[in-house]
């Protein structure tokens, strides 16, 4: 039996009542809020900011798992920190120093984590294990919900999973397995199998109607499809 994170996207959300979507996907029972900023310029299209991240802080308990689409990243760190964010991840081309952005993220309090596209590979993990809390899998190309899900990731998950096996197993920090993008109540168990421990589900969470209960009924079924592997 596997126990794993959901961590339900804002991405497809309804912005005009943000405050009470984020409470409804936490009373629905979920683990994180995915909070994706997309920036016009490393991603080709434009969403939110710390200031929106700030005033949802007080809607929930549950940690704030802000991925940013940006480049350059940097300046945005103590802004999402002050802000409530929880978990800040970012893809390592976006930034200079990757090694230095991790180390800003985790100097402002928050778990740090990177993220690495459908053609991205592993290897931009090899200097920095020490330093990563996260790692997320784009199971799509970044900068839309609702894409479909990139079945290639699948070995790509497979593989990170041993070099994070391995890493604990030698002693070293626990380290999360994220998939983001096109994770559906169809494929969940499958991406499960693969190795993944924490899943990001926008679409699939936010299309369900929330008037009788949507939110929820989805995400025990995500849940439940995950433990059946
Ligand atoms: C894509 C975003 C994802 C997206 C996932 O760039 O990072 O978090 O919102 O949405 P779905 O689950 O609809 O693919
Ligand atoms: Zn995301």
């Amino acid at each position: 039996m596997t126990s794993i994170r959901l961590a339900p996207s804002i991405l497809s959300a309804d912005f005009a009542r943000l405050g009470a979507e984020v409470r409804a996907i936490e009373t629905a029972g979920a683990d994180l809020v995915h909070f994706d900023v997309m920036d016009n310029h490393y991603v080709p299209n434009l969403t939110i900011g710390p200031l929106v991240c700030e005033a949802i802080r007080p809607h929930v308990k549950i940690p704030i798992d802000v991925h940013l689409m940006v480049e350059p990243v940097d300046a945005l760190i103590p802004l999402f920190a002050k802000a409530g964010a929880n978990i800040i991840t970012f893809h390592p081309e976006a930034s200079r120093h990757v090694d230095r952005t991790l180390q800003l993220i985790r100097d402002h309090g928050c778990k740090a984590g990177l993220v690495l596209n459908p053609a991205t590979p592993l290897q931009w993990l090899d200097h920095v294990w020490g330093k990563l809390d996260i790692v997320l899998l784009m199971s799509v190309n970044p900068g839309f919900g609702g894409q479909k899900f990139i079945p290639a990731t699948l070995d790509k998950l497979r593989a990170l999973r041993q070099l994070i096996d391995a890493h604990q197993a030698s002693g070293g920090q626990p380290i999360w397995l994220e998939v983001d993008g096109g994770v559906k109540v169809d494929n969940i168990a499958d991406i499960v199998r693969a190795g993944a421990d924490t899943l990001v589900a926008g679409s699939a969470v936010f299309g369900a109607p929330d008037n009788d209960g949507g939110y929820k009924t989805v995400m025990k079924q995500l849940r439940s499809n995950a433990r059946n592997v």
